[in-house]
């Protein structure tokens, strides 16, 4: 039993994602300081706490000279985090180009660049190979790091091939890979110049794990379609051996949430929000500003609301928070703009001298402002063109236990699967669905409000992020040892 037990506490584990949970300012030659990263990986990442890990990825800046790498690294160190320096070219290429420009838009549906196609078509292979370079230099990093019995857990589409160049480098290493994202039909998948490739390299993986069954199953077809390779219920015939491929639904860490809810900030925000808008309801949105999260969509429904029920108009405010990210992709910058310019519109159109419809945000809030947002939320709107798993709905009904408010969310987000019983699920391309859907959740009756929310927080306190990473390594372990058993047999 003691054994076992120092045994479980010595297990590391090492984790690679692209952007680590904090991402460094630079405050002097010397100086930095670190912020807590956006998205939901981060978010569910920061939940886990069970094992000795160690965090390697970008930082989010670019660090030219040794003084600011040597300081950075040292400030990273405290938070158990260790830095890959990426160069300004490769940022351009990798991160802003094939991760964000390609991948990124076609794992959701939204298709491959469009515009300019012989300069896109020039610029796959450019940008494919500064995608490759990019991963061997994250395996050079985790290489340096490693030990033997670490467990390494490679994270998202950022770094596909980092499975390959680390069994490459060492075959006895245990790797896994974990896609944030969907991974879409097949028939999407077969688009992507690079499409044999992609999946050679995940194949390389001892276990390759999707936020749904679904996601995991277009996987699964994509390998046999495409590269003509057997699929079993457990995975992929790969080179001799099974890469095991199999769903994971992530969650959050909701008793962080709940204990925030009493924090004296949290409880003098709530009051400053309540006092604000007394007498009105408050929908939210809270979504990075991308594409795929629907927030055109979502707006023009709420304005499709308004122009249906005028009673509703000095009832209601929608606070839309739209935290700007990868700002140097052009598509991000279009789509600024174009949020801009309807919430514009509505405001004038709807507005009166003391008060608008739409509060949007182009920024982030804090932790404690966000807690005490979800908490004063009477409709929370997550109208996603799709997303892997969406972690704003988990966080969302972790903070309603006091208010039980509506959930209206995307049938295209994977979170659906797991909270489709308590909230309204709607198809976010349709503006008048979701009109409805808005409209039904500001009147909904408190028991039917009480009912749902109730299916919701329980599922959300039960699947915690802590829970996802428990089951994800140790199922990587015993795919491991499965595997050396049936070799020496
Ligand atoms: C999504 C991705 C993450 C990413 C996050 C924020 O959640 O799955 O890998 O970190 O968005 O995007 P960014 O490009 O700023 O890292």
């Amino acid at each position: 039993e003691e054994r076992h037990e120092t045994k479980a506490l010595r297990q590391r584990l090492l984790v690679v994602a692209n952007r680590l949970p904090v991402s460094a300012v630079r405050k002097g030659e010397d100086v930095w300081s670190l912020e807590i990263s956006a998205g939901g990986l981060v978010s569910a990442l920061l939940g886990v706490k069970e094992f000795e890990a160690r965090w390697i990825g970008w930082a989010g800046v670019n660090v030219p000279d040794e003084i600011g790498q040597k300081a950075l690294t040292k400030a990273l160190a405290e938070k158990r985090c260790i830095p890959v320096f990426l160069d300004e070219e490769i940022v351009h290429q990798y991160y802003n180009g094939y991760c964000n420009n390609i991948l990124w838009p076609l794992f959701h549906y939204l298709g491959l660049p469009q515009e300019d196609r012989l300069a896109t078509t020039r610029s796959f292979q450019s940008q494919f190979e500064a995608y490759e370079k990019a991963n061997q230099m994250f395996a050079d990093v985790v290489n340096k790091h490693y030990e033997e019995g670490d467990v390494v857990w490679c994270h998202d589409y950022h770094l596909m091939s980092l499975p390959k160049c680390l069994k490459k480098h060492n075959k006895n290493m245990k790797v896994g890979w974990f896609l944030h994202t969907p991974f879409p039909s097949s028939e999407i998948h077969r688009t992507l110049p690079s499409r044999s490739e992609l999946l050679h390299f995940v194949l390389a993986a001892d276990l390759v794990g999707f936020h749904t069954y679904d996601y995991a199953r277009h996987f699964v077809s994509a390998c046999t379609r495409i590269l003509g390779l057997e699929g079993t219920p457990y995975g992929v015939e790969y080179q001799g051996k099974l890469t095991r491929v199999a769903a994971f639904p992530i969650g959050i860490d909701s008793e962080r949430f709940i204990r925030a809810l009493d924090h004296p900030r949290v409880q003098d925000h709530i009051k400053e929000l309540q006092e604000r808008f007394k007498g009105r309801k408050v929908m939210l949105g809270v979504d990075r500003l991308d594409m795929i999260k629907g927030i055109p969509q979502k707006i023009l429904a709420f304005e499709k609301f308004l122009e249906e029920d005028p009673y509703w108009r000095d009832k209601v405010v929608l606070l839309q928070i739209a935290v700007p990210t990868r700002t140097d992709v052009p598509e991000y910058q279009k789509l600024t703009s174009q949020v801009h310019e309807i919430v514009g519109r509505i405001n004038g159109r709807f507005g009166t001298l003391t008060t608008v419809p739409i509060h949007h945000l182009d920024r982030s809030l804090d932790f404690y402002q966000l807690c005490a947002l979800y908490a004063v939320t009477d409709v929370a709107l997550v109208t996603s063109l799709r997303d892997g798993m969406n972690l704003v709905s988990y966080e969302f009904v972790a903070c309603q236990e006091k208010k039980k408010g509506v959930l209206i969310l995307s049938e295209f987000a994977g979170a659906a699967q797991s909270l489709g019983a308590g909230a309204i699920l709607v198809n976010p391309w349709n503006v008048t669905e979701v009109a409805a859907a808005i409209a039904r959740a500001l009147k909904m009756p408190s028991a039917e409000r009480e009912k749902r929310h109730k299916h919701n927080f329980l599922h959300v306190t039960s699947h915690t992020a802590q829970e996802w990473a428990g089951t994800f390594v140790s199922e990587l372990n015993d795919t491991v040892i499965e595997a050396q058993l049936r070799t020496r047999q």
